[in-house]
């Protein structure tokens, strides 16, 4: 393959930026077809552009329907950027044809899903990569170097919290067009923050218990009965615990990602900006010489350095940016290795999945099992 013909489905907030980013960040690629079940979404102007998509990237087919673009385009690739529960059916309909994907996460939205989608995978000759940002960036990077050099030992402790906006004209115009931010689970929102510190945990994440905080924060037109806060706490079969807070709704006004890292010969964190104090990456380690104290790694909070001078390089901080450089490369390359795979993909969603169940059962703690386990099933 020299170019790759991509087609969008789901043109969201998201959806739309994926689209363009796609279509003009590279010179390898031609975006030749996009879908939406809403033609407003390419037709009319959004609130995050200043006129119609249609205007600004003329070229792509516009389809309503999925099946049909598949049908009469045969690409490549297809990027899935339909709401958050929903984009398994997509993946499997691409992979039974053939066309390689890139999903946005999390991937799946039921234990079911995650089997059928496992087994198009394993049976295709396409191939699919999870479109986890968070794992690409910086920090995280910094993280796996760290861990993989032996310079902060192995992870017996880790925490994250991914706080978002649940107020302003952002959180408004997001959630206005977007019936799964309005209902989706806060704690099945869970990958950007698991997957990062995943890289570096050799094994699955075995049991879970959750609770919810029910209602506390008033927001305008609100409809959904979910949980203002749900707090999750993860362990692997070894012992390796993983603690992980996650907003539905908040009064905080802080944003977006914290991570604590407690390893066996060291410690990192990746603290998000609160306040008007700036992001902190920093670390100690017990045999790092010159790093006992906490030491700051002089880090963009997104942006992986080895693209930090490609104007081109955008997206959540250059994140998106990266993300899709690598899976263009191995896909010119005829690799079936990409940065995060399925089965990545799956580790870092399927947690969720329990952990709003263990929820709904008032915190009773789940064992959680994954398509490549013996005891492997489809409920829980
Ligand atoms: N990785 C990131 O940084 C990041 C950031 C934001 C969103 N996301 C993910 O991106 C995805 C999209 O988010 P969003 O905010 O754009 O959501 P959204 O709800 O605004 O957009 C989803 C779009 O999918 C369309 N759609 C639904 N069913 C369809 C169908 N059958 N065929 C074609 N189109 C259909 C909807 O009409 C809508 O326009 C979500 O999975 C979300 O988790 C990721």
């Amino acid at each position: 393959m020299e170019r790759i013909r991509i087609v969008v489905v789901g043109l969201g907030h998201r959806g739309r930026h994926m689209t363009k980013l796609a279509a003009r960040g590279f010179d390898c690629t031609d975006v030749v077809g996009v879908c939406d079940i809403d033609r407003d979404m390419w037709y009319q102007k959004q609130w995050d552009q200043d006129k119609p998509m249609a205007e600004i990237l003329p070229e792509p087919a516009f389809f309503l329907d999925y099946q049909q673009m598949l049908e009469e385009l045969k690409p490549d690739l297809v990027i899935v950027e339909t709401g958050a529960d929903i984009h398994a059916e997509f993946c499997c309909q691409a992979l039974d044809r053939g066309i390689h994907v890139l999903s946005d996460i999390p991937v799946v939205a039921s234990l079911a899903e995650a089997d059928a989608l496992w087994r198009s995978a394993n049976a295709s000759r396409g191939v699919i990569m999870v479109g986890a940002n968070p794992n690409e960036a910086g920090w995280a990077n910094a993280l796996v170097d760290l861990h993989q050099r032996g310079l902060i030992g192995e992870p017996y402790y880790m925490e994250a919290e991914y706080i978002h906006w649940s107020e302003g004209a952002m959180s408004t115009n997001l959630t206005a067009h977007s019936e799964w931010r309005r209902h989706l689970s806060p704690i099945r929102y869970c990958t950007h923050s698991l997957g990062p510190l995943l890289r570096i945990l050799r094994e699955d994440l075995r049991h879970v218990s959750c609770f919810g905080t029910g209602q506390h924060c008033q927001i305008p037109g609100r409809v959904s009965r979910k949980d203002d806060m749900q707090a999750a706490q993860f362990r692997t079969e070894s012992g390796v615990v993983v603690r992980l807070l996650r907003n539905g709704a908040c009064r905080a006004r802080i944003g977006h990602h914290s991570y604590r890292v407690f390893c066996t010969k060291g410690y990192f964190e990746k603290i998000a900006p609160k306040g008007g104090d700036p992001v902190k990456i920093r670390f100690n380690s017990d045999v790092l010489y010159g790093a006992r104290q906490l030491t700051t790694l002089p880090l963009a909070e997104y942006m992986p350095h080895e693209y930090a001078d490609n104007p081109r390089a955008i997206g959540h901080g250059g994140v998106d940016y990266a993300m899709l450089d690598k899976l263009f490369t191995a896909l010119l390359a005829g690799s079936r290795t990409v940065p995060t795979d399925l089965r990545e993909g799956l580790r870092m969603t399927l947690p969720g999945i329990y952990a709003e169940e263990s929820a709904r059962r008032n915190g009773e703690v789940m064992t959680m099992y994954y398509p490549w386990d013996a005891e492997w099933k489809t409920s829980f």
